[in-house]
């Protein structure tokens, strides 16, 4: 089963900001904001800057701090609640085995996932991966859904 995919160009942040909105717009039109998101790029790529305007998207004011230390920070937000996860420090998939990774996905949650490579089997599979990379005008994105959900949330922004 082939599902769909679009790109994107940003030139700048704020740019970003545009898709991180419309995409953050798709997933809340669906009946269950569910939903499981892998960032990859690079470091300095955009995935923090791209999480920041998603979760201000959903009515956070504060700051977005990466969680690289943290390897997650939640958002409880009105709608939704939000798990903001950075994996890049993560030395053992199993760690997140016992921080109780399995309550942070389902239940309407929506995870967004930097470095999910280095999650190993403990993560959730997810609705759409998101690839940026560095050129040298911007950053490209690629966006991917990767289930029947993810393609809905794809179908329904405006940047397919
Ligand atoms: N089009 C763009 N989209 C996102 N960030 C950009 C863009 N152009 C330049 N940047 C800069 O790139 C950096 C991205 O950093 P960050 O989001 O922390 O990356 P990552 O989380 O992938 O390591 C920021 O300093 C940001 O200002
Ligand atoms: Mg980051």
């Amino acid at each position: 089963m082939s599902y769909p995919e679009t790109s994107f160009f940003a030139n700048t942040p704020e740019e970003t900001a545009i898709l991180a909105q419309d995409l953050a717009s798709a997933v809340s039109a669906e009946s269950s904001t569910e939903a499981v998101i892998y960032l990859d790029g690079d470091l300095g790529a955009g995935k923090t800057t791209f999480s920041r305007y998603f979760i201000q998207s959903f009515g956070h004011t504060g700051s977005v701090k990466s969680p690289t230390y943290t390897l997650v920070e939640p958002y409880e937000l009105s709608e939704v609640s939000i798990f903001h996860f950075d994996l890049y420090r993560l030395a053992d998939p199993e760690e997140l085995e016992f921080m109780g990774i399995r309550d942070y996905f389902g239940e309407g949650n929506i995870a967004l996932v930097e470095w999910s490579e280095k999650g190993g089997q403990f993560l959730a599979s997810p609705d759409l991966v998101i690839s940026i990379e560095i050129t040298s005008t911007g950053r490209q994105f690629s966006i991917q859904a990767k289930s029947a959900k993810g393609a809905r949330i794809l179908q329904n922004c405006k940047c397919a």
